[in-house]
């Protein structure tokens, strides 16, 4: 990538292909006190009550910065990386990896808890791995007074629900869902019946005092594009169908229309959805219904084979925070009579996530 200058124009040469860059697009990054707000970089001027037609008057360009005089009298010096970084996208999560894991992913992760953690370089690193595997893992994280809370408030913002801030997985009399008992979970994501769904579930580990009651995680990006290879056509249509997902309580009734494998605008993996007890198909052609049954079997088989599934035991003080567009999760059963088996869980975006990387990222001046 290269900068280059002609007429007064600017010109973008990227392996070849010289592209002008547009003289407003320089105009509304001009930097510098009287430009920007010195913290948050909010412009202090609006480029929309600027004059269209800007026009540069003056160049000057060196290795490292581009100096630019507009007609309306505006001055600034471009640094000519942060050009080359807009054009790459590099803040974007999305350029990190995905790493595909089955049942053989032994060795994953850990961070260990301390209290300045949510500044430090760890917490950076923790991110990224659980950008790259969907989940990660922190020990020794309090476990008194919801401390599960304060934990996600750090990295971003709890996402409040209707089941409220937090909730408490323990075996219930009378419970309104099937995590409240000890009966085993096969893998599921959460909340598929909401818009949007919840991005990231927080499942901390207060007490796990019986034998059974493992964790078990799957990864759905691994699964769909097991699938995609294997059956074609099976996993083209759980892309296309879009089903309702529901869920009724006393006082709320949710509901939300979406495909079961979504994808993208680049036709790449965006988020799957599990939850074969709350799932309505709409009423389609014969054929059509056929083809659905056999491929929502075919997914529900992968997700719940041992090819696919990871199990551990969660220990008091281990907080798993795992992607729910991602993964799918469950749980062995377990014997309430042998002890207490107590997790407390709650959601947060993606946005608390994505926002923690990029500060710990500018922080440590690390590239992605
Ligand atoms: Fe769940």
């Amino acid at each position: 990538m290269k900068i280059k200058l002609e007429n007064n124009k600017v010109f973008f040469d990227n392996n070849g292909s010289k592209k002008e860059i547009h003289p407003f697009w320089l105009r509304e990054r001009v930097n510098g006190e009287s430009f920007l707000d010195k913290g948050t970089q909010q412009r202090l001027f609006d480029p929309t009550e600027l004059k269209k037609n800007i026009e540069i008057k003056d160049l000057k360009l060196s290795d490292e910065f581009l100096e630019v005089l507009f007609d309306d009298g505006a001055k600034t010096k471009l640094a000519i990386q942060n050009i080359f970084k807009e054009f790459s996208n590099i803040n974007d999560v999305k350029f990190i990896e995905k790493i595909k894991w089955d049942s053989s992913l032994k060795n994953y992760n850990n961070y260990e808890f301390d209290e300045k953690i949510f500044e430090q370089k760890k917490m950076y690193e923790a991110l990224v791995n659980f950008y790259q595997f969907g989940f990660v893992i922190f020990k020794k994280v309090p476990t008194k007074n919801n401390f599960l809370i304060e934990f996600a408030n750090s990295i971003g913002s709890v996402r409040r629900t209707n089941f409220g801030e937090f909730f408490n997985v323990k075996s219930i009399p009378n419970p309104n869902d099937l995590a409240y008992t000890s009966l085993p979970l096969a893998p599921h994501t959460d909340n598929p019946y909401r818009n949007p769904v919840p991005c990231i579930q927080i499942l901390h580990c207060i007490e796990n005092e019986v034998k059974g009651g493992y964790s078990t995680l799957v990864d759905g990006y691994t699964v769909t594009e097991e699938l995609k290879k294997d059956h074609p056509d099976l996993y083209k249509i759980l892309t296309e169908i879009k089903v309702r997902y529901q869920f009724i309580d006393k006082d709320v009734y949710l509901e939300n229309w979406a495909e079961m494998i979504e994808l993208d605008d680049e036709e790449n993996f965006k988020q799957v959805r599990f939850s074969p007890r709350l799932d309505f198909v709409p009423l389609m052609d014969k054929d059509k219904l056929e083809l659905y049954y056999s491929a929502r079997n075919k997914i529900s088989e992968l997700y719940n084979s041992d090819k696919f599934k990871i199990q551990f035991k969660l220990s008091p003080g281990d907080l798993l925070m795992m992607d729910n567009h991602r993964l799918l999760h469950g749980r062995t059963e377990y014997n309430a009579n042998e002890g207490n088996r107590f997790l407390q869980g709650c959601y947060i975006d993606y946005d608390s996530t994505e926002g923690k990387l990029r500060h710990l990222k500018k922080k440590f001046n690390y590239e992605l």
